[in-house]
């Protein structure tokens, strides 16, 4: 058909989402509702994300995303084309609770189900904002993941790179859990950085010294944390202005990782990449936004990163996917399993 309305739903992490997107042949892409309920206050207690209490709530909220989202569109299940959901990889217990959702509003509407994968979401979600041709590469940095890919189509899709240890966001997380900044840490850190000097303490840049877009983030954190506590125990604790250095000091050598294996991802495919595209949670981070943006203009590549909303964890590029694949795939049936682990 020549416009596919799609409702998508989102469970595999610490957000709960449905959103409607219409995409129309010729013209953009519509996000016509995307709602998200984030867990945030469920799991601060406990440091981290809780499996158990995420999968829980996702089942609590699913429905009522799905009001609300169909709500705020104007419409009902009967007006969609289909229905797609995160299967996977994630959570199993969220990915789950999404799936069987889905599989229930498929079953009641008769409308067509489709299993998205969680990465090819955030992959694709360039294309549901610019007017973006393939292929380009796309640096998909998370709490959960940090790869490069290089994306040919809506269901081609080339890692060509990626952390062998640790995510950016999940080291964000933790370091502004040791500086004592509130979760998520991410955007707190980078506030914490604005007073700070980046040059004050010399922090690695892991694998910067080997060839290949390989990336590594563990040595980093542990550089981090020595020099914290080194701090705390000649001055017996942390001044605002020693945090606010870190945050720096820790920001710029991430930013500067991912610049330069950006840099040379690019050089491999010199001739045929022509866009640079950033998506995931720590594209939400101005400073390494302007690195990226940098490298963009070094290469003359031209630069997409999707607005924040679209960044994050969101049911949106989930709906969108499944719009970008259906030319080239048949729907999934009631026997679609939810997958935790499920590389591109
Ligand atoms: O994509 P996302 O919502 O969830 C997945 O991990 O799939 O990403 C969340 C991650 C968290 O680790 C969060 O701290 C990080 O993205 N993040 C940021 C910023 N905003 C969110 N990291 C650095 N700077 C930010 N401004
Ligand atoms: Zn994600």
């Amino acid at each position: 058909p020549r416009r596919l309305t799609i409702l998508g739903l989102e469970s595999s992490c610490d957000d709960t989402a449905a959103a409607v997107v219409r995409t129309t042949q010729g013209a953009a892409a519509e996000v016509l509702s995307s709602v998200v309920l984030g867990q945030t206050e469920l799991h601060a207690a406990f440091g981290g994300v809780v499996p158990e209490i995420a999968a829980r709530a996702h089942a609590e909220k699913l429905d009522i995303c799905v009001e609300h989202a169909l709500k705020q569109a104007n419409l009902q299940l009967d007006d969609l084309d289909g229905i797609a959901v995160t299967a996977g990889p994630g959570l199993i217990g969220g990915v789950v609770s999404g799936v069987m959702c889905a599989k229930g509003l498929s079953a009641a509407s008769g409308k067509p189900l489709f299993g998205v994968n969680h990465l090819a979401g955030h992959a694709l979600t360039p294309r549901l904002t610019d007017d973006l041709p393939y292929p380009y590469l796309m640096l998909l940095v998370s709490g959960g993941h940090c790869q490069f890919l290089r994306v040919d189509g809506p269901d081609q899709f080339e890692r060509i790179g990626g952390t062998i240890d640790d995510a950016p966001g999940e080291a964000f997380d933790k370091i502004a859990r040791l500086l004592g900044l509130e979760q998520p840490g991410g955007p707190a850190l980078e506030q914490a950085a604005l007073q700070g000097n980046p040059n004050r303490f010399a922090f690695p840049r892991p694998l910067l010294d080997r060839p290949g877009c390989d990336m590594s983030f563990s040595g980093l954190k542990t550089a981090v944390l020595r020099c914290r506590d080194g701090l705390i125990a000649t001055q017996g604790g942390l001044h605002r202005q020693d945090q606010a250095d870190i945050a720096a000091g820790f920001q710029a050598a991430i930013a500067d990782v991912l610049a330069e294996k950006t840099r040379r991802a690019l050089r491999l495919y010199s001739a045929p990449i022509r866009y640079l595209c950033v998506a995931g949670g720590v594209a939400a981070n101005q400073s390494i936004r302007t690195a990226l943006q940098k490298v963009s203009h070094e290469t003359n590549t031209k630069f997409a990163a999707p607005p924040l909303a679209l960044c994050t964890d969101n049911a949106a590029m989930i709906a969108f996917a499944a719009a970008e694949q259906w030319p080239g795939r048949t729907p999934d049936d009631l026997t679609l399993a939810a997958r935790p682990r499920w590389p591109l």
